[in-house]
């Protein structure tokens, strides 16, 4: 029976584009799952936009010296053509600066307010004396007053995930200026969460531990064990939602009180724009309501919104929120400020055509149960070793194939053996193991059963071996192809929701009438005899060596830059006269043996060559190098240092060296071009 679906995914904040952790977290599940629902033939509402409030945007702007809109109508367009080119299938992508969303969003609060859902209160927020603002969110940073993370922000701890309120900071320190903040009196809107507590305890912890997951059912378990607070959803900012009741003067709505209504009228844009009637989406009880988020965001749509929903008192609550943990990249934590992400712009750009292969890979590694780490050895595997050798490889020989023996003309079967009967039945039972893992948000475990759908297709060839059959029994190669086949268009069916441009591929190359999941579950055949197939096409190229080496050298650059950027700089030492300097007798050495000092973790005793003598220098090199690596070594040596006893022995001088910008220790050698080669610049 076909049922009627609200399906969001979190409102990207427009600062930046959207990178493989996204996807991963948030975007590639949630389009699986809409593309799933809209194949069982439900009414589905995907639907998303952009989030363009909220203080990093203001940083961002005032970095860059532009406005928020500007930041915003660059993000938003970077962002929604992404997702477009992508093919992330959102019914609706809108932006919460529009007008639409203003009025929602202004709308929905005056409604609480009316109702008296508000508590009204003037209290002592962190000011900013010298930037003359008050500082929320991530205008403040401090330390957590529950994990002790000394760069927590005001509104949010991201090492904890823990929500506060700015005053809560221990030692904060203003994001804009440094400055220590005063306490200054300003009158907010609190929605009184606490009062909301026995609703939320018996609606999440006593209805939804069984079907949410168990990370999402934990975060909300502990909140409401800790107690919920009153929380400001009004800000004393001039970037957002500007706050539609008397005395909002100078203030807007907090940007986690507007950005979840932006699901509500992104809808009403979407709804509008199809003639339909919004309002079942949100309001009808027979409507499944889910939202797809990150981790981050638990508190926000289990806690907050459900709160304001439930005192609106005329929406829907959702019936899961499936939250995926983060992912990493190359074992190290995604971040946009360090440039350590695979960027959706970027990885089109690299990699055209290839959108299903960065959508299997990140499925089939997704972050659903604990962090994980996306790397690009993984990626060109899980592209050469399961998409090439394992679906187009079985795809590729049953068109051919059929294209060579019948020309493409789907031959009649004779009679079945039991391994044909048997694969058949394997095939019909696929199409529920797959809904049973989409429908508990197991996107990983239904990727890996798609795969297994091809390993049958390949297996059952490998064991039927029509190529071989067909010089002595041409009939029962036409059994053979035609449940091979069959497999084929199995699997162009079931595959829609995970690699939807493949399976439109495969669809269009077996010239496939539409059918749905139920028809393969059905075991009726999806291609009849006769029915005519097209060319055989690659479904997957394989991915080569030196494409993967490209971006991890992308990412070495990224790492370089870092290094370089955050390495702290001494300052320049007091000014020497020319007479000083001169003083310095310079020359050029060979190191002709070195030990380790006894008992010195640092020290190494080298016997130098300094073409005047030969003499024993003590350097404190042996963390970075063993001896015997520095026996011959060229080296630049101060010869005329004042000798000094170092653990006994004395030292007649000093080997000169620097680092490289990677910060790795090397000999300032004479030998100018082979140090260069290492990224060292001596002139
Ligand atoms: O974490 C984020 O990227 C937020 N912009 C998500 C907002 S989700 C919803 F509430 F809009
Ligand atoms: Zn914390």
């Amino acid at each position: 029976m076909s049922k009627r679906f609200t399906i969001t995914a979190a409102l990207p904040y427009t600062n930046g584009p959207i990178h493989i952790g996204h996807l991963a977290g948030v975007y590639v599940p949630a389009d699986i799952y809409a593309r799933y629902l809209r194949l069982q033939g439900h009414d589905v509402a995907f639907i998303c936009g952009s989030d363009e409030h909220g203080v990093p945007i203001t940083i961002k702007a005032k970095k860059e010296g532009v406005t928020p809109q500007d930041i915003v109508d660059r993000f938003h367009a970077n962002i929604k053509t992404s997702f477009e080119d992508f093919g992330i299938s959102f019914d609706n992508y809108s932006r919460t600066s529009g007008k639409i969303h203003h009025e929602t969003a202004s709308e929905f609060f005056k409604t609480l307010y009316d109702k008296g859902d508000f508590i009204e209160e003037t209290t002592a927020q962190l000011y900013d004396a010298e930037a003359n603002q008050f500082l929320a969110d991530r205008f403040v940073v401090g330390t957590c007053p529950k994990c002790g993370n000394e760069e927590s922000y005001g509104d949010q701890c991201e090492a904890c995930g823990t929500t506060h309120n700015a005053t809560d900071l221990i030692n904060p320190k203003s994001a804009i200026t440094g400055a220590v903040p005063s306490l200054k009196e300003t009158k907010h809107w609190f929605l009184p969460l606490d009062k909301h507590e026995a609703f939320l305890k018996e609606w999440i912890l006593d209805r939804h531990k069984a079907d949410w997951k168990p990370n999402v059912y934990g975060q909300c378990k502990s909140w409401i064990d800790d107690g919920l607070r009153p929380r400001a959803v009004t800000r004393d900012l001039d970037w957002g939602i500007p706050v539609p009741v008397e005395g909002g003067n100078g203030k807007v709505l907090y940007v986690w009180f507007d950005a979840p209504i932006g699901y509500i009228s992104s809808t009403k844009e979407w709804a509008q724009r199809e003639g339909k009637d919004w309002e079942p989406y949100w309001k009808d009880k027979d409507t499944t309501l889910v939202h797809f988020i990150g981790k981050d965001n638990i508190v926000f749509h289990c806690i907050m919104f459900p709160a304001m929903l439930k005192a609106e008192g005329s929406y829907i609550l959702p019936k899961n929120v499936p939250a995926n943990e983060f992912l990493n990249l190359e074992g190290q934590k995604l971040s946009t400020s360090k440039n350590w992400a695979v960027w959706l712009p970027d990885y089109l750009k690299d990699f055209p055509e290839k959108q299903d292969v960065l959508r299997y890979v990140l499925t089939a590694t997704a972050p659903e149960t604990k962090d994980n780490d996306f790397t690009w050895k993984d990626f060109q595997a899980r592209n050469n070793n399961e998409l090439v050798a394992i679906f187009g490889n079985f795809i590729n020989r049953v068109l051919v194939l059929t294209n060579k023996y019948y020309e493409g003309s789907v031959p009649s079967p004779k009679a079945f053996s039991e391994i044909d009967t048997e694969t058949l039945e394997k095939v019909k039972a696929f199409p529920a193991t797959l809904s049973k893992s989409i429908e508990r948000y197991r996107f990983r475990e239904a990727s890996q059963e798609l795969m297994n759908l091809a390993r049958l297709g390949n297996k059952y060839l490998a064991d039927e071996e029509p190529w071989k059959v067909i010089k002595t029994d041409p009939e029962r190669v036409q059994t053979i192809m035609y449940v091979a086949l069959q497999i084929s268009a199995a699997l162009a069916v079931v595959s829609e929701p995970f690699l939807p441009a493949s399976s439109q591929k495969l669809k269009t190359m077996l010239q496939l009438p539409p059918h749905s999941w139920a028809m393969v579950q059905s075991g009726e055949p999806l291609l009849e005899p006769t029915h005519q197939i097209g060319k055989a096409e690659l479904l997957f190229a394989k991915i080569e060596d030196a494409e993967i080496e490209q971006q991890l050298e992308k990412l070495a650059q990224s790492k370089l830059a870092n290094t370089i950027a955050n390495k702290v700089v001494e300052p320049q030492k007091e000014t020497v006269a020319f007479e000083d300097f001169s003083k310095l007798d310079l020359r050029v050495g060979t190191i002709i043996s070195a030990e380790k000092m006894p008992k010195a973790k640092k020290l190494l005793v080298l016997q130098v060559d300094t073409g005047i003598d030969v003499r024993t220098i003590v350097s404190g090199i042996a963390e970075s190098f063993t001896a015997e690596s520095v026996i011959g070594k060229r080296v630049t040596v101060l010869v005329n240092l004042a000798p000094r006893a170092l653990r006994g022995v004395e030292s007649q001088g000093m080997i000169l060296m620097t680092e490289t910008p990677e910060g790795k220790l090397v000999f300032v050698n004479p030998d100018v071009a082979q140090e260069t080669a290492n990224g060292l610049k001596i002139s």
